[in-house]
């Protein structure tokens, strides 16, 4: 695996590839890695030749200069878990490298979706992901780039920077990966204690009850099964739990068995560790 650090380093290396006629796949990360970015990474080296995986804790998306300071850095662990994983290129650039005139952030409107849920609680987030899913994407120019589902509302709003400024790059979006009881893998899963840990598998739980009962009652009564699932826990304390359409985000309501599908979107604090996880449903 080779380690570059500076976008120009890193172009070069690609014009080279790209002119022997290889296709490049990238999976951008901000490190801590677990079985879940493997995942991608294994997708993108069975879909590309040459695989980058970005490792950049991005200043513009934290809203909240604490959650940024708290983000878990592990160099040395990851290093180990791409080289392991025969990933081709590991890029870590500088805060500076990415943002040579400051950490400034562009605001495009994409609309509701980056407004309501994480846009709402998190303001500005999307506008700092917008901004350096671009900036990876202008510099590296891959054939396709791979998301996880764990983060639902960010790949419907890549889906739509992707459509509207990048369509020649195919978005793959890759499905979550749980634990042997349905948590959700995160990073920052690692902050949980060990009671915490047992207890967030509520969160998943309430999720499945949903899937498990679609078609059978009505949203109202779907979400207030899953908010008693997950408010028996000690440690839960829901931020949001709502059911909704799958592209636009709005929060639908009556008859669960007049949609064929939706998207369960949530977040819990377990403790001081915000959590999300999110669910497709369908018929
Ligand atoms: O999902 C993440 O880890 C980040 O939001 C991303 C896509 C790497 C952009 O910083």
């Amino acid at each position: 695996m080779i380690v570059i650090k500076t976008t120009k380093e890193l172009q070069n290396y690609l014009n080279g590839q790209k002119r022997d006629g290889k296709t490049i796949g990238f999976v951008p990360t901000m490190g801590a890695l677990h079985e879940g970015h493997l995942s991608l990474i294994k997708k993108s080296m069975a879909e590309t030749d040459i695989t980058v995986c970005s490792i950049f804790v991005n200043p513009t998306q934290f809203n909240n200069i604490s959650d940024l300071e708290k983000y878990p850095i592990k160099s040395a662990e990851d290093f180990k878990l791409l080289a392991q994983q025969n990933c081709t290129v590991l890029f870590m650039p500088s805060v500076l490298e990415m943002y040579p005139n400051g950490p400034i952030k562009n605001k495009e409107d994409y609309g509701n979706i980056t407004k309501v849920f994480e846009g709402e609680k998190r303001p500005g987030h999307f506008d700092g992901v917008i901004t350096v899913v671009s900036l990876f994407l202008e510099i590296i120019k891959p054939n396709k780039t791979f998301f996880g589902q764990k983060d639902y509302q960010q790949c419907l709003v890549v889906k739509n920077l992707i459509s509207k400024k990048f369509p020649e790059i195919s978005l793959f979006i890759e499905p979550t990966l749980r634990n042997e009881n349905g948590l959700a893998l995160s990073s920052r899963n690692a902050h949980l204690l060990k009671n915490e840990l047992t207890e967030a598998e509520a969160v998943s739980k309430a999720l499945f009850s949903i899937k498990l009962n679609w078609g059978l009652n009505t949203i109202e009564q779907l979400v207030e099964n899953a908010r008693n699932i997950i408010n028996e826990k000690k440690s839960l304390k829901i931020e949001y739990l709502n059911i909704c359409n799958l592209n636009d985000l709005s929060v639908l309501s009556g008859n669960s068995s007049s949609y064929n599908e939706a998207v369960v979107l949530t977040a819990v604090f377990c403790g001081e560790v915000r959590l999300i996880d999110n669910l497709i449903v369908y018929k």
